[in-house]
């Protein structure tokens, strides 16, 4: 395990929660350092929040590596984790360590995330055995989901709430280094909590867990509309930023803006000369 990831297990042990935020390239990734978090995670979630597709199934291996180099150089002495995004893992085992590989080598990954268990359960095995630790991903399952409506949780009935389970414990077994639980009741959470020896990081998934995990963008408000249920919005950068740019666009208009202290001056005998010489 690399150093970096060596904090977080600490953190694990010492049962303390560990915090992850999404960041997706050098400025959130500073910001995200500047508040303290524990780790970025180069969310796939970039498909939406900065590129404006309308799934994280349309995001590529190149997009999202492009952006995880980008945040890497806001990041010194915190793990960043890589996410490999769909069609770049589930085909076969040699396909996901190419692809797991390219986030380590090109991107200064410390470690990389898959979603779901079942068959995928191979693939992180693959990945971990040539020497790359991997975080999985069950519950809400976003490179699945086809609809708007196919946001919604996971886990409420006993059938689903058992496969995640199940899901959890063949991910854990199969060596990875902390499991993300997204949107599944607290209760079935905690469940798996007690069962996995790995921190399970939550998101919409309750409070006792080993850790949270949120997206940036919904974190600081710049998403708009409706809101998952599990998101807080601690600042309203939408707004805001958008009150500063009119204000600019009004100062710009108005002649308000630059002010003398914005403008670089010249000496009147070096101006006097300029005038001089062009005939002014
Ligand atoms: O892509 C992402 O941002 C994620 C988080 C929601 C865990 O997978």
């Amino acid at each position: 395990m690399s150093q970096m990831l060596d904090k977080l297990a600490d953190l694990y042990a010492r049962g303390e929660p560990i915090v992850m935020l999404t960041a997706y390239d050098f400025p959130s990734a500073r910001i995200a350092v500047a508040g303290g978090v524990d780790v970025i995670l180069v969310g796939d979630s970039a498909a939406m929040t900065v590129l404006g597709y309308s799934s994280t199934r349309e995001i590529s291996i190149d997009e999202l590596i492009m952006l995880t180099k980008a945040a890497r150089r806001g990041v010194t002495d915190i793990p960043v984790i890589g996410d490999l995004p769909f069609g770049s893992y589930e085909e076969s085992d040699e396909l996901a360590v190419r692809s797991a590989r390219r986030f380590v080598d090109e991107a200064g990954c410390d470690a990389v995330k898959l979603e779901g268990g079942g068959a995928m359960v191979p693939r992180a095995r693959a990945i971990i055995a040539a020497g790359i630790p991997v975080y999985g991903h069950v519950g809400l399952l976003p490179q699945s989901v086809r609809t708007r409506e196919g946001y919604r949780a996971r886990g409420r009935d006993p059938e689903q709430a058992l496969a995640i389970i199940a899901d959890s414990d063949d991910l854990a077994a199969a060596g990875c280094s902390a499991l993300i639980v997204e949107a599944v009741p607290a209760a079935v959470t905690e469940i798996i909590t007690q069962r996995v020896k790995i921190p399970v990081i939550g998101i919409g998934a309750g409070v006792d867990t080993g850790g949270q995990v949120l997206v940036y963008h919904d974190l600081l408000g710049f998403t708009r509309g409706r809101l998952a249920r599990f998101v807080k919005q601690y600042a309203s950068a939408h707004d805001d930023l958008t009150f500063a740019v009119r204000t600019w666009a009004s100062d710009v208009r108005e002649r308000r803006y630059p002010a003398v202290e914005h403008t670089y001056p010249i000496t009147p005998e070096a101006l006097a000369e300029v005038r001089q010489r062009v005939g002014n």
